[in-house]
């Protein structure tokens, strides 16, 4: 389903927001004015996405500081399991993460619309 969420200049440059859609929490924010939309639960263990950091094109979950790309969903790194990290070593089932759920989003002069499936 599409919805209109809001108007385009409420989600200004670098900012992030998240609006309740199907019962699913949905991180919308702008970068390089580029929209992106993904769901607001970390793909590692599920922390919020929206207390995180935006850091160029990717967002790091402050929960452990994976680090997502926010236009292709991808994992980009896990910085808490750098060397210099002082990070308790857990199993390595414990590291695994899928990537970023997005959704399609986009503006136009009547707003910005996201897709959304049905739940
Ligand atoms: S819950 Fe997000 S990095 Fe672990």
């Amino acid at each position: 389903m599409l919805y209109r969420i809001c108007d385009s200049y409420e989600i200004a440059e670098g900012h992030m927001t998240v609006f309740e859609l199907n019962k699913k929490d949905i991180l919308v924010g702008r970068k390089n004015s580029k929209l992106f939309a993904c769901n607001n639960s970390c793909p590692h263990r599920g922390a919020s996405l929206s207390k995180g950091q935006l850091e160029g094109e990717n967002i790091v979950c402050y929960m452990h500081g994976y680090e997502y790309n926010i236009f292709d969903g991808s994992l980009v790194t896990m910085k808490s399991w750098k060397k210099e990290s002082s990070w308790v070593e857990q199993s390595p089932e414990w590291r695994k993460s899928g990537q970023l759920i997005l959704y399609r989003i986009f503006e136009n002069e009547r707003g910005v619309f996201i897709e959304v499936p049905k739940p």
